[in-house]
């Protein structure tokens, strides 16, 4: 495969069919000392190749180490052994911490944590101020930012008086208002309501599809697994399963041992196929069950 070697950080290109590598973790293992000084290991050596565009989403149960994987992607943890690759620069380069921490915008679980100044606009502009950028140019990427999250009515808002979902967008805003490539995504859906999760899954969808970002999102929510061009299944610091959404959500049984949920229309196939109505495998959505049912 073809390295990205022209011009600026985060230019990538595509060689024939081939799309660029983003992100390239190589025998990645993450070790960590227990209080009574037991050396663990969060990440057992794991490989994971992601190309520029790819929408990626991982799932594992509780401590299967995806969050530990998500901070080694932005350089927030180095790797023991291995590597980890942004964009053809290497996490523990140090000189190129702050342009890796630029290119891999990180989302995280909890919006109150992350949302720090008194108005929205504000707080979209903290990132882009502290790269250093005029503060006209900061004007017009907080505008940009706030309207491809939808928010842009919403300038001078106090963040706190916003819904959680809302809350969620101002995050991201303040993220892509740095102009990352990679956009990582860390159980961002998980303290929200139905309403906020599918806000906020709009706007990741939108984000990869309409600007071209790199998704890596972490859920436990089958349902939102389901939009990604891949799923990674992470078990005991170990990549366990990968592929393609239907691929995966078809290994049912697997996934039950590995204590994972399935989305919810493969869990009804299941059941009605064991009721004994016959319907093909790999029903990931509800119009693939209605077009099965009465085709
Ligand atoms: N610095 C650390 N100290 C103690 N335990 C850690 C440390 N880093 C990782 N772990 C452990 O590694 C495992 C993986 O953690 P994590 O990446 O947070 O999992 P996940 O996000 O999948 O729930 C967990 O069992 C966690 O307790
Ligand atoms: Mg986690």
């Amino acid at each position: 495969m073809l390295e990205a070697k022209f011009g600026f950080p985060g230019f990538c290109f595509r060689a024939g069919s081939e799309w660029l590598k983003v992100i390239e973790v190589k025998d990645l293992v993450h070790q960590y000392k227990t209080p009574q000084g037991e050396a663990k290991k969060a990440l057992q050596g794991i490989s994971l190749t992601i190309k520029e565009g790819e929408f990626v989403a991982v799932i594992g149960h509780n401590g299967s180490g995806k969050s530990t994987l998500a901070k080694h992607l932005n350089a927030l943890l180095l790797p023991h052994q291995g590597k980890v690759v942004i964009n053809g620069i290497d996490t523990s380069t140090q000189e190129r911490l702050w342009d890796i921490r630029q290119q891999v915008g990180m989302v995280f679980q909890n919006p109150d944590n992350q949302l720090i100044a008194t108005t929205v606009e504000e707080d979209v502009a903290f990132g882009p101020e502290n790269l250093g950028i005029p503060p006209v140019k900061i004007r017009q990427l907080v505008d940009e930012s706030l309207e491809c999250v939808g928010l842009d009515e919403f300038k001078a808002r106090a963040p706190h008086l916003l819904s959680g979902g809302q809350k969620q967008r101002v995050a991201i805003a303040g993220v892509i208002a740095m102009k990352p490539r990679i956009l990582v995504l860390d159980e961002p859906t998980a303290m929200l309501d139905p309403i906020g999760r599918k806000e906020v899954m709009d706007t990741v969808i939108g984000l990869n599809k309409e600007e071209g970002l790199t998704i890596v999102h972490i859920t436990h929510f089958m349902e939102e697994a389901v939009f990604a061009d891949r799923v990674v299944v992470m078990e005991e610091g170990n990549i366990v399963m990968e592929g393609e959404p239907r691929q995966v959500f078809s290994q049912v049984d697997i996934l039950r041992k590995l204590r994972l949920d399935v989305p919810p229309m493969t869990e009804l196939r299941e059941r009605l196929v064991q009721s004994g109505i016959k319907l093909p495998p790999g029903i990931l959505n509800v119009e693939e069950m209605v077009m099965a049912l009465c085709p």
